[in-house]
């Protein structure tokens, strides 16, 4: 049976929405957009105009008019849950933006919100789609990485004093959140989690060194102990000119995988007495051998900016915002649940937030969180 062509509406014409509008564009077998808003008039007028598509001012307006099924919510990140929320009880499946929220309590109300509308939630972590990623957790699932034994995810970004200057709400507690680790740090700490398992305690220091004018960190290091009894860190930071590829490091007893703006760049696995080498997996480039080992000669890719925000953020691929996108429309149709849910975008912010607690508090801090 032919599926229903879905009907998307984009909340927050500011930087990340043409990605989503891109993304539309991409699956247009499946999905159309048909209306933008802004609480800014004419942000929303040009964003409407440059797409094809009605616009209003303001998220009620665009409810109140209501034709359509899915709500990207692309409004600073405080105000996630506010906008999702609004969306689930009219009865829009939400598409939201990273982080969920900025608090656990918002994260918690968006949750409960979309199941007792029965609306689907799907929130942006794109980089777990990656090749990069996706080799990784196929290993991890298979035992190949044997037990694990440390993580590192590390974000060595660089933003400008304008980049803060330019909007009310970055760099502020109450809509950013948090600094380097919230807004930037946020895709990395997503797949620490996701590849090392739950989190046993963190302790953290942060301070703001190079800008000014923001409330928040712009440097972040913390430790990590994980349930599972292995070790991590994870540094984020908006101060490292000109701006490195985030990069994932996970080592276990029978394997080492360095993962660097979302490709694999070394791996790694021992089988039986021998150490195994990985040979050109699909997607991949090409390999160098080194002493019969696997890896990476995309240097560039190492070492520099590439797509990822590192510098600027809006140099980001969109593929990820692809695959978000459909697989919430295969959800909504077939009624499954969506790869990223509200329960597992939540672990990331969690994991945030506790490490703001602790650097706050100079306490290490347990996990779970009370809300
Ligand atoms: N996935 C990614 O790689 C990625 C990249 C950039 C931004 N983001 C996320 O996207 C969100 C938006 O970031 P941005 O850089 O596009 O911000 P932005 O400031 O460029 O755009 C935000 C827009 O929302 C509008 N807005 C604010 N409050 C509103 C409200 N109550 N109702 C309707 N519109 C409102 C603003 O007028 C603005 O146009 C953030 O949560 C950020 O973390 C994600």
């Amino acid at each position: 049976m032919e599926q229903r062509k879905l009907r998307s509406a984009i909340v927050g014409c500011g930087v990340i929405h043409s990605a989503h509008a891109d993304a539309i564009s991409q699956l247009h077998e499946h999905v159309e957009l048909v209306a933008v808003a802004d609480d800014k008039l004419e942000r929303a007028a040009k964003a409407g105009e440059a797409l094809g598509v009605p616009h209003f001012h303001g998220l009620d307006a665009l409810l109140a008019w209501g034709e359509f099924d899915i709500l990207h919510v692309c409004t600073p990140s405080g105000l996630h849950a506010a906008c999702g929320i609004k969306g689930a009880n009219a009865g829009k499946h939400i598409l939201c933006e990273k982080p969920i929220d900025v608090t656990l309590p918002a994260a918690d109300a968006l949750i409960e919100a979309c199941a007792a509308n029965n609306v689907k939630l799907e929130v942006v972590s794109q980089h777990r789609f990656s090749d990069g990623m996706q080799h990784l957790k196929t290993w991890l699932d298979e035992g190949k990485l044997g037990r694990l034994v440390f993580g590192e995810s590390v974000t060595k970004w660089y933003r400008t004093q304008a980049y803060y200057d330019s909007g009310g709400w970055r760099g502020t507690w109450e809509l950013d959140g948090g600094g380097a680790l919230m807004n930037q740090g946020v895709h990395y700490v997503d797949q620490l989690r996701w590849i090392m398992g739950p989190i046993k305690s963190v302790a953290a220091t942060m301070g703001t060194l190079s800008h000014e004018r923001i409330e928040v960190e712009d440097i972040v290091s913390a430790t990590i102990e994980f349930e599972n009894g292995a070790v991590g860190t994870l540094m984020a930071s908006t101060s490292m000119v000109p701006g490195f590829n985030q990069s994932l490091e996970v080592y276990g007893s029978k394997g080492s995988v360095r993962i660097t703006n979302s490709k694999v760049m070394f791996a790694q696995f021992v089988t039986g007495d021998e150490p195994q080498t990985m040979w050109g997996l699909e997607g991949t480039p090409a390999p160098l051998v080194v002493d019969g080992v696997w890896q990476n000669d995309d240097a560039e890719a190492d070492t520099t900016t590439q797509g990822q925000g590192a510098a600027d953020p809006r140099a980001i691929s969109n593929l990820g915002h692809v695959a978000h996108l459909k697989d919430l429309c295969e959800c909504i149709h077939s009624g499954a649940e969506t790869f990223m849910n509200g329960p597992e975008a939540r672990y990331a912010l969690e994991l945030i937030v506790a490490v703001y607690r602790s650097a706050k508090t100079g306490q290490r801090v347990m996990l779970p969180l009370e809300a």
